[in-house]
């Protein structure tokens, strides 16, 4: 089992299921009052570049619901890679904490800090991965059918989001149809290590740039925001090449009463409409619910293995 939870690709099958399995069980517990002090004394550092409710939240309660506690570090107060090289930072953290969870911009400063602890990282998002929330996304699916017998489709931005869905559908075999722009793929390091994934998986992963052909009788639309953290400054332009995109009641009419999925924060209007978020098949709040149980499935994994 890898040290770390940085992209799924470096997990087994089998241990991506015993992941979603605990969580069930996690989740089973927690609904029915009973706590699992696993990680009692246990220290989790976590640091953000970015804004997050959900990531922040699960994760701070989430160690405290199973024991232990949590720090939170922002880039003012630490400053990796200019108060201290990333390097020092991981190697310090390593000698108080047992695990580091980062929000970064950059993919590769969390691959450094990762080669630098001796602690576990886990990835709560950066530019190119989020695999905490694939695996909740992953938890939420198995909860109304079996994920390898589900067709999942992702309408929207080639992001962060998307490419951890193709990773996780390549390792486990899941069926995965994807539509964004042209200009804006998924990335091509990931598809190609999926693709690798994908011979001994047997997923089956398409790309395309059609939404009605991607949904077309799928069990579930994913879609996530046209403009993610960091991309601001391109919002205009984003709103209108995406405008073609949008997870509505008609692209919607196009699959067999499809369950819908979205990581949250969602921007009704935009790259979905209200009457689909927030309507029947909108699994959105299970999502943001599965966070908690998914992500205390991993610490428990990473720390008590
Ligand atoms: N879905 C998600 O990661 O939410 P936050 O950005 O609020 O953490
Ligand atoms: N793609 C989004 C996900 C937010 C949870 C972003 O990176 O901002």
């Amino acid at each position: 089992m890898p040290k770390d939870f940085v992209t799924v690709a470096d997990w087994a099958a089998d241990d991506l299921w015993s992941i979603v399995d605990r969580a069930r069980v996690l989740r089973a517990n927690h609904r029915s009052g009973k706590r699992s002090r696993t990680l009692e004394g246990r220290t989790l550092a976590m640091y953000f570049e970015k804004p997050s409710l959900r990531t922040h939240v699960t994760f701070e309660a989430g160690m405290a619901q199973l024991g232990g506690h949590a720090i939170l570090l922002k880039p003012e107060q630490i400053g990796i890679g200019t108060r201290e090289s990333p390097a020092d930072v991981a190697r310090v953290l390593s000698r108080w904490v047992d695990v580091l969870m980062a929000r970064t911009f950059s993919h590769e400063l969390i691959e450094q800090l990762a080669e630098d602890a001796t602690i576990p990282v886990i990835n709560g998002l950066t530019d190119l991965l989020h695999p905490c929330q694939a695996m909740a996304d992953l938890v939420t699916m198995a909860e109304v059918m079996k994920p390898t017998d589900a067709t999942l489709a992702y309408v929207g931005d080639g992001n962060n989001v998307a490419n951890s869905l193709i990773l996780l559908s390549a390792v486990l075999g899941l069926r995965l149809r994807l539509a964004t722009p042209a200009s804006h793929p998924p990335s091509a390091r990931v598809l190609a290590r999926a693709g690798e994934l994908a011979r001994s998986s047997g997923a089956e992963i398409v790309v395309g740039e059609d939404p009605v052909a991607a949904v077309k009788d799928v069990d579930f639309v994913y879609t996530d925001t046209w403009i993610s953290m960091g991309q601001e400054e391109e919002a205009a332009q984003r709103r209108e090449l995406f405008r073609p995109y949008q997870v509505n009641a008609e692209l919607l009419s196009h699959t067999d009463d499809a369950w819908v999925l979205h990581c949250l924060p969602a921007h009704r209007g935009e790259e979905v409409t209200a009457d689909v978020l927030d309507g029947p098949r909108s699994l959105v709040f299970e999502q943001a619910e599965n966070r908690l149980h998914a992500q205390n499935a991993i610490l428990e994994t990473l720390l008590t293995r």
